[in-house]
């Protein structure tokens, strides 16, 4: 399987955790090949960084015999976004692909207002970028933190509502319309309704665009973040059962391309300081179980959890291995994380 969107840690994070540990256990879970997010300390946002990221990565997955990959972040400054997509281009498919978060998330990487937006994506119009750019889309202008009841989680819903979402795809497809961009525009972890009718919208109408989901958001909702000890903390949030319902149909259906899962360990304190972020790949195994128990055909499993993931990066075809245990490996991965998300039923 492959896993196009974790966040290994590291570095000056090595509290949360390793990049030998992260890999060791989606190694476990069955995945041979990772994504790795730029919001690392420091960020993937430069040539020396990335470069040295992706020497750390590619020395740790040798040893497990894996792939490791990473996306490159977006800044605001120009220089700066044209100097990863030409990274991309040369490193590809070590640098899979670019990364923008819309709203700020752990790192507080976001850029936040349309008008940056508009000129980042301006800017990979212009130069004729061709690969994914991933987003993470939420709109700053749309949450309202004082929304926020640290004694129950669910209420981090509220904080960051669905809109937030569905109007962070809206603008953004509408910008990379607007702009001309060339390349293919991924939405990361859709958790609302209105977020994949947009991009089923968008399909429709021959834009090159995929999305993503977690099994957080196909298997769980905001009710079920009131249980604290559970640290169902993440962005974008836990949503309504309906939302959660069409995430899960949406991933049955084809309207969403991919399984991620978004592995995003914290500490047990920095989780008891707010962190947003659920760390495991017990999910993934969890969500292929419920996807085949829900009548999911092998090959349509195949696409969700590697095939599309080839497809959307341009990556060589390969076999994608499906666990038929996912069960038994679920129980059989280490469980060090401080918050474990899922319970099996
Ligand atoms: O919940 C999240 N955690 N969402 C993100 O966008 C980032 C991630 C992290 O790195 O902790
Ligand atoms: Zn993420």
């Amino acid at each position: 399987m492959i896993d196009p969107h974790v966040h290994l840690r590291d570095w000056k994070q090595k509290d949360k955790e390793t990049v030998a540990h992260g890999l060791r256990v989606a190694k476990a879970a069955g995945i041979t090949r990772v994504f790795d997010m730029p919001n690392t300390n420091p960020p993937l946002t430069d040539r020396a960084t990335v470069l040295d990221r992706l020497s750390l990565g590619s020395a740790e997955a040798r040893k497990l015999g894996m792939g490791y990959h990473v996306y490159a972040g977006l800044t605001g400054d120009l220089a700066q976004v044209e100097a990863m997509a030409r990274l991309r281009d040369e490193l590809f498919p070590l640098v899979v692909g670019l990364k923008m978060f819309l709203a700020h998330s752990t790192g507080n990487m976001g850029l936040v207002d349309e008008e940056t937006q508009r000129r980042v994506v301006g800017k990979l119009a212009e130069i004729g970028y061709r690969g994914v750019l991933a987003v993470h889309a939420e709109c700053e202008a749309l949450n309202d933190p004082s929304l926020f009841d640290p004694a129950d989680l669910s209420t981090h819903s509220l904080a960051r509502p669905a809109a937030s979402e569905v109007m962070s795809v809206a603008g953004i497809v509408k910008i990379c319309r607007e702009t001309g961009f060339k390349g293919h525009l991924h939405i990361c972890h859709v958790s609302t309704a209105g977020a994949i009718a947009l991009v089923k919208e968008a399909k429709a109408d021959g834009m090159r665009i995929s999305a993503g989901a977690t099994a957080h958001h196909a298997l769980l909702c905001s009710d079920d973040a009131r249980d604290s000890s559970r640290g169902l903390k993440m962005n974008p949030p836990l949503r309504t059962a309906s939302d959660r319902d069409a995430v899960f149909s949406a991933l049955l259906d084809g309207a969403v391309d991919l399984v991620e899962s978004d592995h995003a360990p914290h500490t047990r304190a920095d989780k008891e300081k707010g962190a947003s972020g659920i760390p495991g790949f017990q999910g993934t195994l969890l969500l292929l179980d419920r996807l085949r128990r829900a009548g999911a055909s092998e090959e349509r499993l195949a696409d969700l959890f590697g095939k599309n993931a080839i497809r959307t990066f341009a990556l060589l075809d390969e076999d994608v291995f499906l666990p038929d245990d996912a069960k038994a490996r679920f129980f059989e991965i280490d469980d060090e994380y401080p918050c474990k998300p899922f319970l099996w039923s």
